[in-house]
């Protein structure tokens, strides 16, 4: 439940990275004995990425008020993840790199997670094979076998995908022999995971670029490894206080990981002050209308596609916004007009008219972004604005209501807000 309000204030402290301490876990297989990640965040999505680890026999232990996660990963685990789990969480996919590069087999229900459109796994499948692995798609899951260990090897990827890139480097790292990747994607989250697998003995060359040269070793040691603090949820604090107006300082938020979203933010009329331990957003008007393309890292993130559109929908003029990452991410589009924006979608761009308002109503979360930008939305709609199936936000933001209302909004969550 959202009731318009005051002007956000205060600080708000970013968490680590969904996409990156999902992966980070699955990096766990790739070496017995115990790995330990920190700045573990409280979401959804990580106790049921524990869960898939625990039916591999990794013995995982969570301690959430010390934000760490760690496991025991055996001398040999299972190769076979829980189907229902694994249709849970798409980056659950990214165990089947590790288990075949280390152990010759994986079998991987075909992954759920977000509503948001086909993706599909050509470039995990393709990169594998290249490898020397074989990939069969068989009774609803994807199953990578090697009859040896893998061979390293060119690969190009099509398109920089990020689970793709994240699958290879966790297969490639034990393989024997080098293996290129090459249009590899470069988000921060890419880069946690090659540090990481360095920490864990791997050689890994061209971090941040988007050519990786990884040469396999014979064997990698379990680690402790921080995760790198979540950019997306930093760019929504952001865009928050953009639309409701005020003074936030995101702590933790990392300016580098954001270039493009906070210069968008200065054109839109706020003052973006950079500090060591985080960015202070101030914003004293109404935000004016900028245009976004999505595009994969460094451009602008397609997970703060829905919080975007919201911001543009309450903007003094119109904006082009154009999606080239997802092809189906404008569900979010239609709850959106129930609250009055001014939009129409065409293909996989959407054009809004600024209204000095939106209206309150019952809108429902398709996806954990969709739900964020539903809520920010009715941070600025006159009346209530009830937003259903939020617990999507769960998946990707701990303390999402606790958090907005620290910084000064009417926000409410039912029947159990101690859990948001
Ligand atoms: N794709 C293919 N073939 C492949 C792999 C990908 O066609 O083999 C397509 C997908 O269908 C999609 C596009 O390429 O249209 C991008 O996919 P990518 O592999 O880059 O994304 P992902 O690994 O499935 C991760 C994040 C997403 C985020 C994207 C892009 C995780 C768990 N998920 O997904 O996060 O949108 O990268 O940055 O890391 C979210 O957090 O809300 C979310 C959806």
């Amino acid at each position: 439940m959202v009731n318009p309000g005051r002007s956000l204030s205060g600080t708000v402290t970013v968490h680590g990275a969904k996409n990156s301490v999902l992966k980070l876990m699955a990096a766990s297989l790739l070496a017995p004995g115990r790995t330990t990640l920190s700045d573990v965040p409280e979401i959804a999505d990580v106790a049921v990425m524990a869960d898939v680890l625990r039916g591999l026999g990794v013995d995982v232990e969570r301690d959430i008020a010390a934000e760490t996660v760690s496991m025991e990963v055996p001398e040999t685990p299972g190769v076979e993840a829980d189907t229902d789990l694994v249709r849970a969480i798409r980056a659950s996919i990214a165990i089947l790199g590790p288990l075949v590069g280390r152990w010759g087999e994986a079998r991987v229900a075909l992954p759920g997670g977000d509503a948001i459109g086909a993706r599909a796994l050509d470039m995990h499948a393709s990169g594998l094979i290249a490898l020397g692995a074989t990939v069969d798609f068989e009774a609803g899951a994807i199953v990578a076998r090697s009859s040896g260990r893998l061979t390293g090897a060119p690969i190009w990827l099509d398109f920089p995908s990020v689970g793709a890139t994240e699958n290879l480097l966790m297969a490639a790292v034990a393989a024997q022999g080098t293996t290129i990747i090459d249009n590899a994607a470069r988000e921060p989250e890419i880069g946690d995971l090659v540090t990481m697998l360095g920490e864990m003995g791997a050689q890994i060359g061209g971090l941040g670029t988007s050519t990786l040269e990884i040469e396999g070793v014979d064997e990698l040691k379990p680690v402790a490894h921080a995760t790198v603090p979540d950019r997306i949820v930093a760019g929504t604090w952001a865009i928050a206080t953009m639309m409701a107006g005020g003074d936030v300082f995101v702590r933790n938020g990392r300016a580098e990981h954001l270039d493009i979203v906070l210069e968008k933010l200065v054109a839109a009329g706020a003052e973006i002050t950079v500090r060591e331990d985080g960015f202070r957003v101030l914003a004293q008007r109404r935000p004016t209308a900028v245009d976004v393309v999505t595009l994969p890292y460094p451009g602008f993130p397609t997970d703060l596609l829905p919080q975007v559109i919201a911001l543009e929908s309450v903007s003094a003029g119109a904006s082009l916004i154009t999606e080239n990452v997802h092809d189906s991410r404008f569900v979010f589009c239609r709850e959106l007009t129930k609250m009055g924006a001014d939009l129409r979608t065409d293909g996989h761009h959407v054009v809004l008219r600024g209204r000095d308002h939106l209206m309150g109503a019952t809108v429902r979360a398709s996806d954990v972004r969709a739900g964020a930008g539903l809520v920010l939305a009715g941070l600025v709609a006159e009346g209530r604005t009830e937003v259903t199936d939020v617990a999507h936000v769960d998946r990707g933001y701990a303390h999402f209501v606790g958090s907005l209302r620290g910084l000064g909004a009417h926000i409410s969550r039912e029947p159990d807000e101690a859990v948001a």
